[in-house]
């Protein structure tokens, strides 16, 4: 971007040096009139002044001397030497800088400067134009697959959706859609075709993660967890970001509103991980989870050696549901 705006504004003021010439300020004063005329006027007087007499003899006589006087002091304006360099080197500079400008900055990948952003953009031009000559799926894929890679997120979609209208079975659009969609901030759509493309084969690795994502982002943290994992199993490339998230999901499940988490975090450490019993006594089938009331009052006030567990009333609730599936 600071590129493009230096080579335009020294493009502007080689455009500007190269007229200048051209342009130059008017003279500040008006133009002397020319030989002839005054000549012409000084004859015309010659000849009047003779006739003439007293303060007009006086007048004319003084305009003599001062159109001789001009006479004198006229000189032909001086042609301006024409120096044909600095306009060559100018012109050449504005060249330059035309064919810089043209070289690196057009046409622009988002993100990109460089030349092999060139090299690419032609590359995605040729694929698209040879998808849509042929219309054969392979070089509609062949298309998405580029503008995918390269970010060019609208042409990706426009080839995926191409190939889905012949091909709707076609799992790499389907699942690929899915991602654009969920870029394009439609998780509802998006988890539709994500869903589809991960339960058929082939899988792809981007198609578990992409589904976490959006499970995350809807608060279900253990599905996210289990879409991310199956993404880690299946060799995906971003394994320390992916094992960031899932260590962020579970933090967010801890303190999160499911009751699985709540009992996990404050109750399993006593009553066991499924509620086999530990220091405290087994919940699973003990006939006091039918009385939710007593529950809820051992929870908060404790009871025996049980510690009271202050609780949010969200988080009880989803606890006691937790524990009737147990
Ligand atoms: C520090 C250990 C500890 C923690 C944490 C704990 N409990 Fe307990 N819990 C016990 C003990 C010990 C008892 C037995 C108390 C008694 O009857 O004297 C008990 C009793 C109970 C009972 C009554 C069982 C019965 O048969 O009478 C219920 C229900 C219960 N706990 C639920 C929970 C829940 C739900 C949580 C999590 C929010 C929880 N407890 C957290 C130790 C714990």
């Amino acid at each position: 971007m600071t590129a493009t705006l230096i080579f335009l504004l020294l493009f502007l003021l080689g455009l500007f040096l190269a007229l200048r010439p051209l342009l130059g300020p008017k003279e500040p004063f008006p133009e002397p009139p020319r030989r002839e005329e005054l000549l012409e006027e000084l004859e015309v007087l010659k000849r009047e002044v003779e006739a003439l007499e007293g303060e007009e003899k006086k007048l004319a006589l003084a305009r003599m001397v001062e159109l001789e006087r001009a006479l004198e002091g006229y000189r032909p304006p001086e042609p301006r030497p024409f120096n044909p360099l600095p306009v060559a080197l100018v012109l050449g500079a504005v060249v330059l800088l035309g064919v810089g400008l043209w070289r690196y900055t057009l046409p622009r990948l988002p993100g990109e400067t460089t030349v092999t952003a060139r090299a690419e953009a032609r590359e995605l031009k040729a694929l698209s134009d040879k998808a849509k000559k042929t219309g054969a799926v392979e070089d509609l894929l062949a298309w998405g697959r580029k503008a995918f890679e390269l970010g060019v997120y609208e042409q990706a979609a426009e080839a995926y959706m191409e190939v889905l209208k012949k091909d709707p079975r076609n799992v790499e659009a389907v699942r690929r859609v899915g991602i654009l969609l969920f870029l394009s901030g439609r998780p509802e759509e998006a988890r539709l075709f994500l869903e589809i493309a991960q339960h058929a084969e082939p899988m792809a690795a981007e198609g578990w993660l992409f589904l976490g994502n959006l499970y995350f982002q809807e608060g279900r943290y253990q599905e996210a967890i289990a879409a991310w994992e199956r993404y880690l199993e299946m060799g995906g490339e971003a394994r320390e970001r992916v094992q960031g998230l899932i260590a962020m999901a579970r933090a967010q499940a801890q303190g999160g509103k499911d009751g699985k988490s709540v009992y996990q975090a404050r109750c399993a450490a006593c009553h066991g991980a499924r509620g086999e019993g530990g220091v405290g006594p087994r919940l699973q089938g003990n006939p006091i989870l039918k009385a939710k009331e007593a529950v809820r009052e051992i929870v908060l006030q404790g009871r025996g050696t049980m510690p009271a567990v202050p609780l949010a009333p969200e988080e009880l609730s989803a606890l006691l549901d937790y524990l009737d599936s147990l």
